[in-house]
């Protein structure tokens, strides 16, 4: 069934397709035509440039869009420094500094709800690498929230691009350049730089997030598979554009306060505005944010013998500099029939020189045990660089043994992977604050395996 069929109902309208030009204007006749900068633009807007690459960028590379408001984004007092919500998000470089490179297996139990949280200050930086301000490396984040944030707040991060993973709840999005409407086995990414808010309509909210500090996601190569497949660009919705009007005569004599929280090295600023930052009346470019229903995935597997890579399963990939190398992937394990002859179906064991991030949207991973202490959703698991592992024994034993008849696997279920080609630290709070580290992981997993050497006569 190539859609996922949602208990929330989708309420928005959106532009189909990826890292398309787009154009949309809330109001006919806001757009100029032909031009990006007249003298006067239409209907009295400001046009602001919203640059994703450098204005140099190779021209298959270059992201700008061009926003069409009512006020400019410039006109805010200065920003202040804001109090950091948690212990790992909003000081600045400190946790990055302090992250904690261990070569352990590492698996979590379910993240804590926060009732009390809204999605920004209930969001928790897990493990990194790298740093925002050189571009270089990424961050893992889980959030959980409990509350929408207020109606008139507004946060950005200057630090990187966003992908949105969320387990539970359902996220309404107010981005700058339109709604998205963001449900479990929905992703959405907000570029750098683009303001939004996060509104919980159907109660608290739970997911997972991944930001790239260096380049954007794009969709991966397909290689030999052809022209479709995977992921398809069709697939991939961007909003219209949609504004509020609440502003006074000029930028600073508005009715009302809006809060604009900006994310920069990690570091929270603040600053209070006299007019609403939602006033985008049209925008047109290639920058913009977007979302995805994981259930269109196209999967693709083996139909002779042998368990691919899991690359084949890559729906985003943000390119390091590099050709066949990320600075992180994002891979699903969506539903799927297993037909390969005298195979071990299951991922083999390994070692991998990426680091391999992993969460449960729902359901069951065909290789892990679900339950109390096991891989379930809303948990997490890290297998960094050259990390030993594969399935428990009870997930080996079984495949091992099975009928090898046509089996579908991962029904009701989606588990996902950020892989990435850097090592990740964990921060205190992954490893200690959280208190959701399985201690015994690796002896309830692996303890077990038995011996099947039989000696040196085959
Ligand atoms: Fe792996």
């Amino acid at each position: 069934m190539p859609i996922t069929n949602f208990d929330f109902k989708e309420k928005y309208q959106y532009q189909n397709g990826f890292g398309c030009y787009f154009e949309t204007e809330a109001v006919p006749g806001a757009l100029p035509i032909g031009q990006n900068s007249p003298q006067k633009p239409p209907l009295g807007l400001y046009a602001e440039k919203l640059s994703g690459t450098a204005f140099t960028a190779p021209r298959h590379e270059n992201k700008q869009s061009w926003l069409y408001r009512i006020l400019p984004a410039c006109t805010h007092p200065p920003f202040a420094p804001a109090p950091a919500p948690n212990e790992s998000l909003g000081l600045g470089g400190e946790p990055f500094r302090r992250l904690r490179h261990i070569p352990n297996q590492l698996r979590w139990d379910p993240f804590d709800r926060e009732p009390d949280a809204d999605f920004v200050s209930g969001l928790h930086l897990l493990a990194g690498a790298g740093d925002p301000t050189v571009k270089q490396g990424c961050a893992v984040y889980v959030f959980a929230a409990g509350r929408s944030m207020a109606e008139r707040e507004a946060f950005y991060s200057a630090d990187g691009e966003l992908l949105l993973v969320p387990q539970e709840g359902v996220l309404d999005i107010r981005t700058e350049m339109g709604w998205l409407l963001v449900r479990p086995m929905e992703i959405c990414v907000i570029p750098r730089g683009v303001r939004y808010q996060v509104r919980l309509p159907a109660g608290p909210a739970r997911g997972y997030a991944l930001e790239v500090f260096q380049g954007r996601f794009v969709l991966p190569e397909l290689g030999p598979i052809g022209s479709n497949g995977l992921a398809n660009a069709r697939d991939f919705q961007a909003p219209v554009a949609s504004f509020d009007e609440d502003c006074g005569a000029t930028a600073s004599d508005g009715p009302n306060e809006y809060v604009v929280t900006a994310k920069f090295n990690n570091a929270l600023f603040r600053t209070t505005q006299r007019h609403t930052p939602f006033d985008v009346v049209a925008w047109h470019g290639n920058y913009y944010p977007y979302k995805y229903d994981l259930g269109r995935f196209n999967t693709i597997g083996s139909i002779s013998f042998d368990h691919p890579d899991p690359s084949i399963f890559t729906v985003l990939s943000a390119p390091s500099d590099h050709p066949g190398t990320s600075v992180a992937d994002f891979v699903i394990f969506p539903p799927r029939w297993l037909v390969g002859e005298d195979t071990f179906r299951p991922p083999w064991y390994h070692r991998n020189t990426m680091s391999e991030f992993m969460g449960l949207i729902r359901g069951d991973y065909d290789a892990k045990k679900g339950g109390k202490g096991g891989f379930v959703p809303g948990g997490a698991s890290l297998h960094n660089v050259m990390s030993g592992h594969g399935p428990d024994v009870d997930s080996y034993e079984g495949a091992r043994n099975a009928e090898l008849k046509p089996a579908k696997v991962g029904e009701g279920s989606c588990a996902f992977m950020f892989e990435s080609s850097l090592m990740l630290g964990v921060t205190d709070w992954g490893l200690k604050t959280c208190q959701k580290v399985q201690e015994t992981y690796s002896e309830h997993s692996w303890g077990g395996v038995k011996v099947h050497w039989k000696g040196g006569s085959a």
